[in-house]
């Protein structure tokens, strides 16, 4: 999702603001553009295709300057086109990127046009843009301030002004943005990763904060106006977030990460011999006594890895959870409960809504907050009581893999923990646990050499618009995430249901032209599942089942059967992922789509 990059130097700044991009196009970006400050006003390069194509844009027109701002921008309000794509100008005098969403642009721009402004584009950026304009007088830092005020929604921002060649503002609420400094030269960026080398130490800005770099330093102004400093941390090398990542033998990167799952199980399992709350942090041992319930805020995949969890906590360490989708969560009625701990699960750390769902929960009075995330750097991770890190390392490809299997263990590890806090788990438990977990790498192993099989299995789905998925108890979480990935991916519309609700709707659509995937681990719901799949097939529709070993599930007519190697108990999920995983890949890969950047959608979703 959009992403900003701004500097003031002394050199030609327009290759550092470029590699910027380029290092933030993991988010997802429908087009982009950079602009510079010469005497003549900004001038602006901008592109409806990749950073690489901007890039040879402005080698070939000669595009220099030592103060610019560059963006790439996910469409919101306005298509993605060249007309909508940052940086937008306000009467050639000033430019602007931004990353977010004004929800009062309407009256805003109403009011801007009986001033006089002309409006160009469809973007709510472009009232931005003539509001700090029409409060400009001579001091850009003032305008940005007094404009900010006048803001609904959220927004990072950095502008730039003719009159002042030499400075770039910044401001933030709601979206991520931090300022880097270097030698004799100056940042921001929506994320440390985008400038590291370049800068070398960096401060992420709070709320409401507004900024003002040149080459002489940065000036910082709260929400309030008030000066302040934040505080000053050393930017991480490039290479520490994961820096140019190769593809090695992989064709994409979702494959690559599919692939790496083993390792980052391996990465994010502690090496410790007790489960022990100390592995969320120091107080945990006192605050997870004393929580009653828990509540876990998240989106997309990270909240199909929320409904794995409860069923872990609410199995091994009986503790009541509910689970709920962000977005919902931030903005309805809800009871909160100060014993709670509120659990929020992000691959990024900066998805928007569960930031703001974070929040809304902490206004709510409930303080014990704990983030499962793979950014140690993220707001999310600075925002909570305790933390639990992931360490899949970084993940390129939009739809999320090995950070939702890492997730899992992470919210495993916490069901455990509080289970023998709470006296439902007896060391021999324990024990058993942890040599499961630790065998996880190795049993992975087993089901990524089911790739054959599925690569067969995603020809025949290649050829199909509709698929249904179905699961039961912890592994209906995994239906819904591999209806999720195949829609993502493929293009193909995908539905999960728990098998049991097939009779209440979901068998009208049963043809044989519909595939049903089929969830069958060996649990204490097979004979259901049996039934339910006994429903499907007398109905004329193909079942394509991923059966555990001792399931006695075999091939026939209408019935599809891979095999998965080894029967996981409760961390089956974690297995059962993989093979939908792939089936998604490979059946993307057959109708040829772009598999790491899935049209319409991004990696870090930084607005509602
Ligand atoms: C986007 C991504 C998904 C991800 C979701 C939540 O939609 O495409 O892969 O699951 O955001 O992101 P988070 O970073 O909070 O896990």
């Amino acid at each position: 999702m959009c992403g900003i990059v701004g500097a003031v130097a002394l050199r030609n700044i327009v290759p550092v603001l470029i590699e910027g991009l380029r290092r933030l196009e993991y988010r997802g970006y429908d087009s982009c553009g950079v602009a510079v400050v010469t005497a003549d006003g900004p001038q602006r390069v901008r592109s409806v295709a990749r950073v690489a194509e901007l890039d040879e844009q402005v080698r070939e027109a000669h595009f220099e300057g030592v103060t610019g701002i560059a963006h790439t921008r996910w469409a919101t309000h306005g298509a993605p086109t060249v007309n909508n794509a940052h940086p937008i100008f306000s009467r050639d005098t000033l430019a602007i990127v931004h990353n977010g969403i004004i929800e009062n642009y309407e009256s805003l721009r109403e009011m801007l046009r009986a001033k006089g402004y002309e409006f160009v584009s469809q973007t709510d950026t472009e009232v931005i843009a003539h509001l700090i304009h029409s409060l400009y007088q001579g001091d850009l830092f003032a305008a940005v301030r007094a404009a900010v005020q006048q803001l609904a929604g959220a927004y990072a921002i950095g502008v730039v002004h003719k009159n002042q060649p030499h400075t770039v503002v910044g401001a933030r609420a709601g979206s991520p943005l931090v300022v880097g400094y270097g030698k004799g030269e100056n940042f921001i960026a929506s994320d440390g990763l985008a400038i590291a080398g370049s800068a070398e130490h960096i401060s992420y800005l709070e709320e409401g904060d507004v900024c003002e770099i040149t080459l002489e330093g940065v000036r910082i102004a709260d929400r309030a106006g008030n000066i302040v400093t934040r505080e000053v941390r050393d930017v991480q090398a490039y290479g520490a977030y994961g820096g140019a990542v190769d593809l090695g033998p992989y064709r994409h990167y979702m494959q690559k990460e599919i692939f790496e799952q083993p390792r980052a199980i391996s990465d994010t399992i502690p090496a410790t011999d007790a489960f022990t709350p100390e592995l969320f942090g120091d107080n945990a041992p006192e605050v997870f006594k004393g929580i009653d319930s828990i509540l876990i805020l998240a989106c997309g995949t990270s909240y199909y890895a929320g409904l794995t969890a409860k069923y872990w906590l609410e199995s091994v360490a009986k503790i009541r959870t509910d689970v709920e989708i962000a977005s919902e969560y931030r903005y309805r009625e809800s009871v909160p409960n100060p014993r709670a701990l509120v659990v929020t699960i992000s691959q990024s750390g900066e998805t928007a809504d569960t930031l703001a769902a974070l929040k809304h929960a902490q206004s709510l009075g409930m303080e014990h907050t704990l983030a499962v995330c793979n950014v140690a750097t993220s707001a999310m991770v600075r925002l909570t009581e305790f933390k639990f890190l992931t360490h899949a390392g970084r993940e390129i490809g939009v739809a999320s893999t090995k950070a939702f299997t890492t997730q899992l263990v992470g919210l495993f590890i916490l069901a455990v923990t509080l289970g023998k806090l709470r006296g439902h788990v007896n060391a021999e438990q324990e024990a058993t646990y942890l040599k499961l977990l630790r065998h996880l790498p190795a049993a992975l192993n087993g089901v990524l050499a089911l790739e054959p099989q599925i690569i067969a299995w995603s020809e025949e789905f290649a050829r199909k618009e509709n698929a249904l998925f179905l699961g039961r108890g912890l592994h209906y979480p995994i239906a819904l995430e591999g209806a999720l990935k195949l829609k993502e991916i493929s293009y193909i519309h995908a539905e999960a249901y728990p098998a049991g609700e097939l009779k209440h709707g979901p068998l009208a659509l049963v043809t044989e032209a519909m595939p049903v995937v089929t969830v069958a681990p060996n649990d204490a719901l097979l004979e259901k599942l049996k039934s339910n799949m006994q429903e499907v097939r007398a109905r004329g529709g193909q079942l394509y089942v991923f059966a555990d070993a001792d399931t006695h599930i075999t091939s026939e007519d209408g019935i599809h059967v891979i095999r998965m190697p080894e029967h996981y108990g409760l961390l089956s999920p974690i297995l059962h992922v993989v093979p939908l995983q792939l089936l998604a890949y490979h059946t993307a890969c057959v109708r040829g789509t772009d598999v790491d950047k899935p049209r319409n959608l991004a990696k870090s979703v930084t607005v509602e």
